[in-house]
């Protein structure tokens, strides 16, 4: 994925820099070379032996060591480079970039350079949120600098919210998508995830409990082959990964606009949990509860079948159109039938039943199942199941 690239790595003085060490590991196995840079800060909390014994290479530390200057000069450093990569990006650092500060080696070579940038900021929830830091992210975004998280988790000082830096493998797969190395660069792909909101009047909606974990993982996936992703989604409750083209819609019929409004595509994956049904007559003013409603009757209408309709479509389907069963009994059986009905590629069959702890919970056990037959897949985190699909689209699409 990375082979013959060459990655400028700058390590910035976080307890995250402990991860890069990390990273340079991934980026090596994907056939990348990582050149380490480390801040004066990131030798508080790694050092420069560890860094260059994980890349096979010098681990550069100071802007002011003449040898250096002699063995290869900064501006040469950055140029040699297919891509700098700053984990972790602390608020300081992140603020020097912003500022076109450049008085470290790493300041002055993100400076010197004109290589694409990708930074993974790391640091405090609150100094994330902080004015100021936004406003750094929102100028580092205008001078085209690409990002990858940070996600929210808990911190190290034991806080709980945005500021984590992404993991090193989240951070390749942005290396391999900025680059266009990927095996689904260049290509589109729509994603649909989360549920779906019908609504009974202005302040009442039907739902369903999907996270949208999935969908988002696949997203993620997908992206880090190097696809242009349309994530599609409903309002789910896992926030959509970095880096896709995010599409909000509240309802079924929104949704089937979307994925329209998004195609032509390579590939659909429909991994939303689309409402069956909708109110016939949604009130336009909230219904009151009193005499007249002690026993009110929703008439509901089913709703169209995003993934049949794409799957049916003449001009503009898709090359490979991808949907999801969730069952409860005759997984296969049932899978098999909905992949002939609605005549998709694949149909990614799963047991939610509620002994198998899949539906609400982190880890998903599958079977894929096209025209050819069946293929089983053991059980394995969400993001882990995302991926052997991810491949598996981009294996067929080659
Ligand atoms: O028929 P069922 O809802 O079990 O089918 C599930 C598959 O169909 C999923 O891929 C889901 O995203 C898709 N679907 C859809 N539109 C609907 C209902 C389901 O795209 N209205």
């Amino acid at each position: 994925m990375l082979d013959g690239k060459r990655v400028l790595l700058i390590v910035g003085g976080g307890i995250a820099a402990y991860k890069s060490l990390d990273l340079i590991r991934l980026v090596r196995k994907a056939g990348g070379a990582v050149t380490p840079v480390l801040t004066r800060a990131a030798m508080e909390f790694i050092t420069p032996l560890s860094a260059s014994a994980l890349a096979g290479q010098k681990a550069y530390t100071d802007l002011f060591d003449l040898t250096d200057e002699a063995e290869m000069g900064h501006i040469e450093l950055s140029r040699s480079a297919d891509m700098l990569v700053v984990a972790p990006a602390t608020a300081d650092l992140a603020a020097k970039m912003a500022g076109g500060h450049a008085d470290d080696l790493a300041s002055t070579l993100l400076m010197a350079t004109d290589t694409p940038v990708l930074i993974a900021p790391a640091m405090n929830m609150r100094m994330w949120l902080h004015p100021a830091n936004q406003r750094n992210m929102a100028l580092l975004e205008d001078d085209g600098v690409a990002r990858v998280g940070p996600s929210e988790g808990e911190m190290a000082c034991g806080e709980y919210g945005p500021g984590r830096m992404a993991e090193p493998d989240e951070i390749v797969d942005a290396i391999v998508a900025q680059l266009g190395t990927g095996a689904l660069s260049g290509r589109h792909v729509v994603v649909t995830s989360g549920p779906t909101h019908e609504p009974i009047d202005p302040v009442r909606y039907i739902a369903n409990r999907s996270s949208g974990a999935q969908g988002s993982a696949i997203a993620a996936a997908l992206s880090g082959l190097g696809a242009n992703v349309t994530f599609v989604t409903g309002p789910a409750s896992v926030p959509p990964p970095p880096g896709v083209a995010v599409v909000r819609v509240e309802t079924a019929s929104q949704m089937l606009d979307a994925v329209k409004a998004a195609l032509p595509a390579d590939a659909a994956v429909f991994a939303a949990a689309v409402a069956d049904w909708h109110v016939e007559a949604e009130s336009g003013t909230k219904i009151k509860k009193g005499v007249a409603n002690t026993d009110l009757k929703l008439s509901l209408t089913e709703n169209p079948d995003i993934l049949a309709t794409v799957s049916r479509m003449r001009k503009n389907r898709p090359g490979l159109v991808v949907g999801f069963a969730a069952e409860t009994d005759d997984v296969i059986g049932n899978a098999r039938a909905k992949l002939k009905r609605k005549k998709c590629d694949w149909i990614v069959a799963n047991d939610v039943s509620p002994a198998t702890g899949i539906m609400g919970g982190d880890e998903n056990a599958v079977t894929v199942i096209d025209r050819a037959g069946e293929e089983a897949w053991p059980r394995a985190s969400k993001e882990h199941v995302a991926r052997r699909l991810a491949q598996r689209i981009a294996d067929a699409l080659s």
